[in-house]
C-alpha cells in the first residue's frame, strides 16, 4: 500500500512538473539557441499539424500543386520524395505557416466516392470516407485546368522545392566514392554520418505518421497523444529507420495543463470500468486499435499484432511514407531512454558520428540483424558506445547517476507503471565538462581496443555508474538497463554472439590500426582503392579471424552444442597469425569458449540426471 501511495504521489508530482516544463518551452530554447528534447518533440508535433502530404504524378506537378494549395494559406516549405511501389510514386510534403491553413486544405478535399458520383463510401467499394493529412492531387478538369493555368501565370513564383527525392539513401557506390575522396579517416567518419543520418524530411514524415494515428481516435480520446521515440528522434537514426511510437490515451493531459484546470470541476466523465487486469486490458485495446488502423487508415498495410511480447506492439507498414512502424501503448521508459540518448548526442559532437560508424561496422560484419534474435541489437550496441565514452580516463559523457543526482523538481518523471525516469534535463546543472580532445578516428580505434579487452565473462556494464560491475547472473553479455536497473538490456545475446563480437572488435582494432598507420597511399591511389573506414566496413574477406572457424552457423540449437561428433568436425583449420598479441588473444578466446562449453555440457548432464531422478520419484 505504501509503495502504491508513494508511486501515486510521484505520479502527481510528475504531472504537475510536466505542465510547468511545457509552460516554459520555447523561452529557454530561444535563450540557448538549442532545443531540449521536449521542445524538439513539441516543435515537430506542431510542424506536423501545419503539414499535409499530397501524392502527385511526378515532381513536374509541383508548380500546379503549389499554385492550387496556396489558396489555403502561406506555404513555408515543400519537399518531394518517392516511394518505390510497382511504379515509382511521387509525393510532396507541404508545410503551411499555420495549422489552420493545413486544416483548411484538408477540409476542402473531396472523397474518391464523389468522383464516381456515389453519395457514400460505404458499400460502394470506394472506401470509407476517412479524414487524414494524406491526399492526392487529381488532374484538373478542362475548365478548371485553364483557370488554374491562368492563375499560375499570374502567380508563377512558386517557392523552389527544398528537396527532390529527399528520402533516397546514398547508394553503396556513391558512398564508396565519397569516402575514397575524403582527406582522412576523420573526414570519412563525419561524411558517413552526414550522408546517412535521418534527415529533416524523414523526421517530418515520422511525426505525420504519428499525427495520423492520434487523429484517427481523437473524437473518442481527445487527450490521446502518439509520441515518436527511438532512433526517429534520438539523433542516432539512419535514413529508412523504423518508427517507434507510443500511443497514450491521456498523453495530452499533462502537456496542456488540462489536469489542473479540471481538478476543480464538479462534473466528472462517466467512463468504462476496467474489467480485466492491466496487461490483458492493454492487449485488448491494442487489438482494437490494430483493427482501426487496418480497416480505416489510408496508407496503413501489413498490420501485425505482437501482443504476447514483454512490450506488446502492433507493427505495420505505411505505404505513403514507405515506413515501418512499431506501435506500443505502454513503453514510456523507451521514450525517456530516447531522451537520454538525445541529450548525450547533443552534449558532444563526436557522440553521434562515432555511434553511426560503430552501428554500420556491426551491420557490415553481420553482428546486427534487423530481425530480433540472439544477436546484439542496435540499442545495446549504442549502450556499448555510450559506456565506452563514460569510462575513458577523460570521459566524454557523464554517468547517468550524475544526471539523476543533479535532477531538480522539474525533472521528476515517473511512468504509468511507476518506473522512475528522473534525471537532470539541463546539462548545466550536471556541471560536466569534457577535457577529452581525441579525434573521432582515435576514439573509434580506442572503442575497438576497449571491447577487445573487456571481460564480458565476469563484468556487467553500468551506464548509471559509468563503470563495470560484477555480473549479477550468467547472461553472456550484461548491460544494466539504465532506467530499470534490475533488467539486462542485452539479455537476448547468446554466448556465441558475444564471442563473435569479441572477435570482430579485435579484427576491427587490428584493421583500423593498420589503416591509421598506412599513410603511404598517394592521392590518386586513395581515389582508386578502398582505404580507411572502407576497409573496416568491407565484408571480412581480409579479416584474420573468422568467427565460424570455431562456431557453427548462428541459428544453431543449444542442444546441438552437446553433439560431440559435430563439435569435433568443427575444428578450425590451423591459421598463422602474424601478430603475436592477436595469436595469444585467439588462444585465450578459444580456451575460454572450450571451458564454457564444458561447463554447459556438465550443467546439462546434471540437469538431465536431476530430471531423470525427479521423474522416477513421481
Ligand atoms: P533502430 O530501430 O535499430 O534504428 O534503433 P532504435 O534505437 O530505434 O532501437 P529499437 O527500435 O529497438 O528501440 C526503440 C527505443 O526503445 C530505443 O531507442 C530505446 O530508447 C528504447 N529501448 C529499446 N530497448 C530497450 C531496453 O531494453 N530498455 C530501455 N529502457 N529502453 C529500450
Ligand atoms: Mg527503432
Amino acid at each position: 500500500m505504501n509503495t502504491l501511495m508513494r508511486r501515486a504521489l510521484l505520479l502527481m508530482h510528475s504531472r504537475t512538473y510536466c505542465i510547468k516544463q511545457y509552460a516554459v518551452a520555447g523561452t529557454e530554447a530561444a535563450a540557448k539557441g538549442k532545443l531540449n528534447y521536449e521542445e524538439f518533440i513539441d516543435s515537430r508535433h506542431q510542424q506536423a499539424q501545419r503539414s499535409i502530404v499530397v501524392q502527385v504524378s511526378s515532381e513536374k506537378s509541383y508548380p500546379e500543386l503549389y499554385n492550387y494549395c496556396s489558396r489555403f494559406g502561406h506555404i513555408v516549405t515543400v519537399q518531394h520524395y518517392c516511394v518505390q511501389h510497382e511504379d515509382v510514386l511521387h509525393y510532396m510534403l507541404l508545410e503551411y505557416a499555420s495549422a489552420g491553413e493545413a486544416t483548411a486544405a484538408i477540409t476542402s478535399s473531396a472523397y474518391n466516392a464523389e468522383l464516381s458520383g456515389s453519395s457514400s463510401g460505404s458499400g460502394s467499394g470506394c472506401g470509407v470516407p476517412v479524414r487524414s493529412p494524406f491526399l492526392w492531387f487529381r488532374a484538373a478538369t478542362a475548365g478548371a485546368g485553364r483557370r488554374g493555368q491562368a492563375k499560375l501565370a499570374a502567380n508563377h513564383k512558386a517557392l523552389p522545392l527544398s528537396t527532390i527525392d529527399g528520402t533516397r539513401p546514398p547508394t553503396h557506390d556513391y558512398l564508396q566514392e565519397l569516402l575514397r575522396g575524403a582527406n582522412s579517416i576523420e573526414q570519412q567518419l563525419q561524411l558517413l554520418y552526414d550522408q546517412t543520418r535521418l534527415n529533416d524530411l524523414g523526421v517530418r514524415m515520422r511525426f505525420l505518421a504519428a499525427l495520423q494515428v492520434q487523429e484517427s481516435i481523437s473524437g473518442m480520446f481527445p487527450d490521446a497523444l502518439a509520441q515518436p521515440f527511438g532512433s526517429s528522434v534520438n539523433g542516432f537514426g539512419k535514413m529508412g529507420c523504423d518508427l517507434d511510437l507510443i500511443l497514450r490515451f491521456d498523453g495530452k493531459t499533462t502537456a496542456n495543463g488540462l489536469d489542473s484546470q479540471r481538478e476543480a470541476s464538479r462534473l466528472i466523465y462517466h467512463t468504462k470500468e476496467n474489467l480485466s487486469n492491466g496487461r490483458s486490458q492493454t492487449q485488448r485495446q491494442m487489438e482494437c486499435i490494430g483493427d482501426v488502423l487496418h480497416l480505416f487508415l489510408p496508407g496503413v498495410c501489413h498490420v501485425r499484432r505482437i501482443l504476447q511480447a514483454r512490450v506488446p506492439i502492433i507493427k505495420y507498414h505505411h505505404e505513403h511514407l514507405d515506413l515501418e512502424v512499431d506501435l506500443s501503448m505502454s513503453n514510456l521508459t523507451g521514450f525517456y531512454m530516447s531522451e537520454l540518448l538525445y541529450m548525450f548526442g547533443e552534449l558532444d559532437s563526436r557522440v553521434r558520428p562515432l555511434t553511426f560508424s560503430v552501428r554500420r561496422w556491426a551491420q557490415s560484419c553481420g553482428l546486427t540483424n534487423p530481425s530480433p534474435g540472439r544477436w546484439i541489437t542496435n540499442f545495446s550496441l549504442t549502450c556499448l558506445v555510450m559506456f565506452f565514452m563514460q569510462q575513458l580516463r577523460q570521459p566524454i559523457l557523464p554517468a547517468i547517476g550524475a544526471l539523476a543526482k543533479a535532477a531538480s523538481a522539474t525533472d521528476i518523471r515517473v511512468t504509468e507503471d511507476g518506473i522512475n525516469c528522473t534525471f537532470a534535463r539541463d546539462m548545466e546543472r550536471v556541471g560536466f565538462q569534457s577535457r577529452n580532445t581525441s579525434s573521432l578516428s582515435e576514439l573509434l580505434l580506442q572503442f575497438f581496443e576497449f571491447y577487445s579487452q573487456f571481460d564480458f565473462h565476469n563484468r556487467a556494464i553500468s551506464l548509471n555508474e559509468g563503470r563495470a560491475l560484477a555480473k549479477p547472473d550468467h547472461s553472456a553479455m550484461y548491460i544494466v538497463n539504465p532506467l530499470e536497473q534490475l533488467l539486462n538490456v542485452s539479455k537476448n545475446v547468446s554466448l556465441e554472439e558475444c564471442e563473435r563480437l569479441r572477435i570482430e572488435v579485435r579484427n576491427a582494432a587490428w584493421m583500423l590500426e593498420s589503416e591509421v598507420e598506412n599513410t603511404t597511399l598517394t592521392e590518386s591511389e586513395r581515389r582508386e582503392q578502398s582505404w580507411g573506414l572502407l576497409n573496416l566496413f568491407k565484408n571480412p574477406e581480409k579479416s584474420v579471424i573468422r568467427p565460424n572457424m570455431f562456431f557453427k552457423p548462428r541459428m544453431v540449437e543449444v542442444s546441438d552444442l552437446f553433439d560431440k561428433s559435430q563439435t569435433a568436425a568443427m575444428t578450425p583449420p590451423a591459421v598463422n597469425y602474424k601478430n603475436a598479441t592477436v595469436r595469444q588473444q585467439v588462444q585465450s578466446i578459444k580456451a575460454a569458449a572450450r571451458n564454457e562449453l564444458k561447463q554447459l555440457r556438465e550443467s546439462s548432464t546434471t540437469t538431465a540426471t536431476t530430471a531423470a531422478k525427479t521423474k522416477r520419484s513421481r
